[in-house]
């Protein structure tokens, strides 16, 4: 196996090589105060040497559960809400067949989702589609309390009792939470339910590597094992022992914060593959939620290229000049699809017949970088060898090291979310919740 590789090269010109190398003391300085327990919100780092210490009894357990909904569901329902589903879904969306709902012959359930909005319509169709489905539900929830998936579990739950009898549905649900606060540890406990537990240091979006993220990506048929040895592989490589110049994560900290510095305040996460697009969602959350406070903090975007070079192109070769651009290339595609030659050419296209399609994706790759570079977009590319279980492993651990140590670096807290509370305070005092009734009665008033 090779590692995923991070190139800086066209970050220079914008931003100068030695400033970069200026961070290897104040990087090395971060990654350390992650290891010793020393920095910002030390009681949330279990995501740290996760990868290291999941045991084969772990895995083999997730693994059992997994097969048990995977013997008796054709869909299997995830409730749960930013940390709680994006990195599963970031991870079965990357390795899945695009059009998987209509497979014949499907050897997994189809995963979809719940929980992850309010969405009226949404919940209708779903109930309604697995009105005539065998399903199952895996509900995750740190909190036990988080009013999106606590309102769809409810929905869910009652459907399946009543499709499936109480008792067999008690065991078609497992629930991911808090090992003992929270109404969904009380429900399941009350119920009876397989549960696992997503220990108190581990934050919602350090979590891809815990249960969260393993039982889901296991119904879904991938194999967590490779998953788990491509953090490890990242968690050794992106350690205190590695020198800065070898160490992935404590150079994209550097570079991204010293541009951030010199002006670029928004990062356009880029893929030219569209499974990708759930990465880039999780990427999002994590450094959106890590380091968007203190009013400080680049503003994580994204985009799916070829797609959104005919939207957002125009504005990133020549809007305002506050960008840059971080691109995850996928050096061998898993199939090849060769272009034919046609004879009457009426579309002009015969200059591309015998290439392969991703040739074709790889030159729009590479004279995207070069026009954004001339359009004054300094350009970081992430390459990963191939899309599997292990190189993704890699890359998601490399993002959470790499935010981890950035947040420090910026001086930034990367494990509290503080600022997501607002929005549920109006929320519950616009809805009358108890215990709300002062902050309804001020709300109500504007
Ligand atoms: O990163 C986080 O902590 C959050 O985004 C949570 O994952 C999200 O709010 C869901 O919380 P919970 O798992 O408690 O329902």
């Amino acid at each position: 196996m090779q590692n995923i590789k991070l190139s800086i090269d066209k970050a220079f010109g914008f931003i100068s090589e030695q400033a970069v190398l200026g961070y290897k003391e104040k990087v090395a300085a971060a990654n350390a105060a992650l290891h010793n327990g020393t920095g910002k919100g030390n009681d949330f780092l279990g995501w740290l040497n996760l990868p290291s210490s999941i045991d084969e009894a772990h895995l083999a357990d997730v693994e059992n559960t997994a097969r048990i909904l995977r013997e008796n569901c054709e869909v299997v329902v995830v409730v749960g809400i930013g940390g709680s589903y994006l990195g599963a879904k970031a991870v079965i969306d990357a390795l899945s067949n695009s059009f998987d709902w209509l497979l014949t012959d499907r050897k997994a359930p189809i995963v979809v989702y719940a929980g992850q909005n309010i969405g009226e319509d949404y919940l209708y169709e779903l109930q309604e589609m697995l009105k005539t489905k065998k399903f199952g539900i895996i509900s995750i929830s740190k909190s036990g309390t988080t009013t999106e998936p606590a309102l769809a579990f409810r929905l869910l739950k009652t459907q399946l009792e009543e499709q499936q009898g109480k008792e067999s549905a008690q065991k078609l649900i497992v629930a991911v939470t808090d090992k003992a606060r929270g109404a969904l540890r009380t429900l399941a406990t009350q119920e009876g339910y397989k549960t696992y537990i997503i220990e108190d240091n581990i934050g919602g979006r350090y979590s891809v590597f815990s249960p969260v993220g393993l039982l889901p990506m296991a119904v879904a048929g991938f194999d967590i094992r490779q998953f788990v040895a491509g953090a490890l592989s990242m968690e050794v490589l992106c350690g205190t022992e590695t020198a800065f110049e070898e160490n992935p994560a404590a150079i994209y900290a550097a570079v991204r914060n010293e541009l951030y510095k010199s002006g670029k305040k928004i990062e356009i996460l880029v893929n030219f593959h569209p499974k990708l697009h759930y990465v880039s969602e999780w990427w999002k959350q994590l450094y959106g939620e890590s380091e968007g406070k203190d009013n400080l903090g680049i503003f994580p975007a994204a985009v799916d290229f070829t797609s959104d070079l005919h939207s957002m192109g125009q504005w990133i070769q020549e809007g305002e000049r506050t960008i840059f651009e971080t691109v995850i290339t996928v050096n061998e595609s898993n199939f090849q699809k060769i272009v034919p030659s046609d004879k009457a050419n009426l579309d002009g296209l015969n200059f591309l017949a015998g290439k392969r399609v991703d040739e074709v994706n790889k030159m729009a790759e590479l004279g995207t970088m070069i026009a954004h570079i001339d359009g004054g977009v300094p350009n970081l590319k992430i390459e990963l060898p191939k899309l599997n279980e292990f190189y993704l492993g890699q890359l998601l651990y490399f993002f959470e090291k790499a935010c981890g140590i950035s947040g420090y670096v910026l001086g930034v807290n990367p494990f509290d979310q503080p600022g997501v509370e607002a929005y549920k305070k109006n929320m519950f005092a616009l809805l009358d919740k108890p215990g709300f009734e002062a902050e309804s009665k001020a709300i109500k008033a504007r």
